[in-house]
């Protein structure tokens, strides 16, 4: 079975749905800012703060690198993946693409007050605005598009199985 790698922009549920999906399917899961955090042994907003976004993105494609190579897992992606074409073709190789669609004004009601995320240290509700504009069209690459807005995990796990099983019939 390919790995079911989750996109889409912060907030957008990838690490919380990633997770029970990998529960309901019995998966291992992978979460890739865990993964980069966890090497470095330094928060993300550590590793943007004493060290710029660059070095950032580069530990992010090495990472997806990485764990493309594996197989059968649930992997959470960083929202900004999808700038860097190398990193789809990378996922793409053994795995199956879903795109977690909210749009920008409910992905700030889910995040804010959360101080995780250094690209929404300042204007968070025009900076999301933007990258939802910026990327939408790069995560509507996905194979498969699940829209989150209104819906409970269950729902979005439940719409994410069938979608997988007839994208792979
Ligand atoms: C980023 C999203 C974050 C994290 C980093 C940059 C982005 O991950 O990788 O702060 O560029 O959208 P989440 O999407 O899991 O919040």
């Amino acid at each position: 079975m390919k790995n079911i790698v989750l996109i889409g922009l912060m907030g957008s549920g990838k690490t919380t749905i990633g997770k029970l999906l990998a529960q309901k399917l019995g998966l291992n899961f992978i979460d890739t800012d865990s993964i980069i955090e966890k090497e470095a042994n330094k928060t993300i907003n550590e590793i943007f703060e004493n060290y710029g976004e660059e070095l950032f993105r580069k530990l992010e494609s090495n990472t997806i690198k990485e764990i493309s190579k594996r197989e059968e897992k649930v992997i959470s992606t960083g929202g900004g993946i999808v700038e860097n074409p190398e990193n789809m073709q990378n996922l793409r190789k053994n795995g199956i693409i879903v795109y977690l669609e909210a749009g920008p004004k409910e992905l700030y009601e889910r995040i804010k007050g959360d101080n995780n995320r250094p690209l929404l240290k300042n204007n968070p509700k025009d900076t999301l605005k933007n990258l939802f504009e910026k990327r939408s069209p790069l995560y509507k690459q996905a194979d498969i598009i699940v829209n989150t807005e209104h819906k409970e995990s269950y729902e979005i796990i439940n719409e994410i199985i069938e979608k997988y099983k007839n994208y792979a019939k």
